[in-house]
């Protein structure tokens, strides 16, 4: 029986469509914007597609094989960071993001093009619904690892006191492969006091690509939490006063 706490799938659903539809009245005419991967992210392709039928311009660089067919399929022009290292703004979801803006992200596996991605952005607009704000980050972050380099992180990872757990493929035997080829360790850590320093050392490891904490973007960040009936939008200077 569905939990009457929780929000129900198609509650949900209208709070990532609020999410998406607003971060997509953000973008404007000529920009060059980088395209995150999931299911509000969908949401903001979807009306952005709507909006480039009205005649907006925009091009988008796609963080995962995901988003660039669903570009494709709604017609959004797409190009790549190769063409634009510097991109007007990026929307992209996350898993969990907490009141100083700091996400996990990475449950689709696309953490390492979205934290290119991120990086590239001048500003970064994070879609999420209610139910990712939490007051502290506690989900599993998930890491890039090279196959070579496996075995030594998972030790490297209990040293640090975390529980690492591979990620299994769904309707695939074996591990996911992510789409630069690498596996994906899901580790718990429990409530992460100092996820800047966790970052840090996780990013450290070698044979890490890239990890699911994403702290160093808040100063450039708009959090766009939807609701069944709107959104607000979350800023670090507004939390700085
Ligand atoms: C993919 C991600 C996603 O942006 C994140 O998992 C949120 O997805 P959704 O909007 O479907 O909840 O980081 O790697």
């Amino acid at each position: 029986m569905d939990d009457p706490s929780l929000p129900q799938e198609k509650s949900l659903d209208r709070m990532k469509r609020q999410a998406g539809y607003h971060a997509a009245g953000m973008v404007e005419d000529g920009m060059v914007i980088g395209l995150g991967t999931g299911s509000t992210t969908f949401y903001a392709m979807e009306r952005l597609a709507f909006l480039i039928e009205e005649g907006l311009r925009i091009q988008g660089v796609p963080t995962s094989f995901q988003t660039e067919m669903l570009a494709r399929e709604l017609r959004i022009p797409l190009t790549t960071l190769d063409t634009y290292p510097e991109l007007d703004l990026a929307i992209d979801g996350a898993d969990q993001v907490d009141p100083s803006l700091r996400l996990i992200k990475g449950r689709g596996a696309a953490l390492t093009r979205e934290k290119c991605v991120a990086a590239a952005a001048q500003h970064l607009v994070i879609i999420v619904d209610a139910s990712k704000c939490v007051g502290a980050l506690d989900g599993p972050v998930p890491l890039e690892v090279i196959p070579f380099a496996l075995h030594p992180v998972i030790l490297g990872i209990r040293a640090l006191g975390g529980i690492p757990e591979l990620r299994s493929g769904i309707r695939k035997d074996g591990p996911v492969i992510t789409d630069n080829g690498n596996f994906i360790l899901d580790c718990s850590f429990g409530s992460i006091d100092e996820p800047e320093r966790l970052e840090g050392i996780l990013t450290l490891m070698p044979g890490v690509l890239s990890c699911g904490l994403f702290c160093e973007f808040v100063e450039k960040s708009i959090v766009v939490v939807g609701s069944e009936d709107g959104c607000r939008e979350l800023k670090h200077v507004d939390l700085t006063g």
